[in-house]
């Protein structure tokens, strides 16, 4: 390959189908617990971690170990045909460690594939065809799941038409309520609108409801705390199952192993992905035992799905996160962060809002307090100027100004300090 990092970006420029993002200008070959390198040796602190991936840090070295073990031995063999240990094992140990009920994994590749398979499963095990979802949700890229999603800007747009027989219902967003209420006084009037989805929107076929315990993408929206209880009470009066979409904010992220643990309900469905195998891919969709038995053969397969080295990775993963108690520490570090941001919001006009639970944080600019008017250009210059300082971010959110903190949760306390210092000076350059 070219020599240069330079080299590098022109070719990728000039070969790669670039579809999400101008790519940021360095090239990384090298990550290391909370730190990554570029091609000319500068350190960054991973403040994104591949899109909320390597929680257990960069190449963790005992997951490398179970990786070269497990390819020594068998890379593929097909674990729809034939039985496979490191498959068998990881559903096993994902009944052990997911919320009381959901005993069945199904594997595939990705987030999106574990949400497919969790949309078909309620389906058929319901006999009823339509979905609802969320307005500023997002489950993936495939038609089906763009067919879930409650975001335009940026994922639905220009890629219809959409499967039919989707009703969306409000995002539980308090910094911009969609009925203009806040909370508390609103008694939760974004999770009792379900019902009126319901009545209005449907013809009343309703499979499942799909949410994400905390809506990553559109933002870091965090529900308030009685939202899923009220949500699944609605539910289970109709027999309508809750799949939870725990593919961003699953594995110790926010300070549980699964996020909907804060809330306190039982989904009928979770759906995985992302950080499951510290970086290799792998989804899984985990169902209550007589969902999980509605597929009959033929119903569901892909192909890669439930590869024993990614499976291998899973679990090694799955042992650091308990053994070292990340799901405590991701806890404890984001309260620091969090009451450090909110101090930075005192003498920070361009702060409106600071949300997340652990280390899913998001910080949403605005131009104006009192308006709110999204500050997006200014979240983008943030993200270039934290770079330069040595500090990788991402910017997302329905509204395009949120910055998204998500450091591997084995990030030191010191190198938070470095994060909230580049984001200090970051804002009052571009103040
Ligand atoms: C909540 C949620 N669900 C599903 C997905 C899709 O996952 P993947 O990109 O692995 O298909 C994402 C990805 O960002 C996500 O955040």
């Amino acid at each position: 390959m070219k020599s240069s990092q330079r080299d590098v970006i022109v070719a990728a420029e000039r070969y790669r189908i670039l579809s999400f993002t101008k790519l940021e200008p360095i090239v990384i070959v090298e990550g290391r617990g909370a730190s990554v390198w570029d091609m000319e040796g500068r350190e960054y602190i991973d403040c994104y971690s591949g899109i909320s991936v390597v929680n257990s840090g960069h190449c963790p070295p005992r997951v490398v170990e179970a990786i070269k073990r497990q390819a020594e031995r068998l890379i593929h063999s097909g674990p729809y045909v034939y039985h496979s240990l490191p498959t068998t094992e990881l559903a096993v140990k994902l009944a052990e460690i997911t919320p009381p009920g959901l005993e069945r994994s199904f594997f595939g590749n990705s987030g999106a594939e574990a949400n497919e398979c969790a949309l078909k499963l309620a389906k058929k095990f319901t006999k009823r065809h339509e979905i609802i979802a969320l307005e500023c949700s997002f489950h993936g890229r495939t038609i089906g799941t763009l067919s879930v999603t409650g975001q335009s800007r940026r994922r639905r747009y220009d890629m219809g038409p959409y499967l039919s027989g989707v009703s969306f219902a409000p995002a539980p967003y308090c910094y911009r309520c969609p009925m203009g209420r806040s909370y508390p006084e609103c008694d939760l009037l974004c999770a009792r609108r379900i019902e009126e989805v319901i009545e209005y929107h449907t013809s009343n076929n309703v499979a499942a409801l799909i949410a994400e315990p905390i809506l990553g993408e559109g933002g870091i929206i965090v529900p308030p705390d009685e939202y899923f209880k009220v949500v699944k009470e609605l539910l289970e009066a109709r027999d309508i199952l809750l799949i939870v979409d725990e593919v961003q904010t699953g594995f110790a992220r926010t300070g549980r192993m699964f996020a909907v643990e804060h809330y306190g309900v039982e989904p009928d469905m979770m759906t995985l992905g992302k950080a499951i195998a510290a970086g290799l891919p792998l989804g899984a969709c985990i169902a209550r035992d007589d969902v999980g038995m509605a597929f009959e053969p033929g119903d569901h397969l892909s192909t890669f799905g439930g590869n024993p080295v990614c499976c291998a990775a899973a679990l090694e993963n799955i042992r650091i996160l308990e053994e070292e108690h990340l799901a405590e520490r991701a806890e404890e570090k984001g309260r620091y962060l969090m009451k450090r941001l909110e101090e930075m919001r005192e003498s920070k006009s361009l702060i409106g809002d600071v949300r997340g639970e652990g280390l899913m944080v998001g910080v949403e600019l605005v131009k104006d307090g009192k308006t709110k008017r999204p500050a997006v250009e200014e979240a983008s210059r943030v993200r270039e100027e934290m770079r330069n300082l040595g500090v990788l971010i991402g910017v997302g959110g329905v509204k395009g100004s949120t910055l998204r903190l998500q450091p591997p949760l084995i990030i030191s306390k010191e190198q938070l300090d470095r994060v909230l210092e580049a984001l200090e000076e970051s804002l009052s350059r571009i103040g």
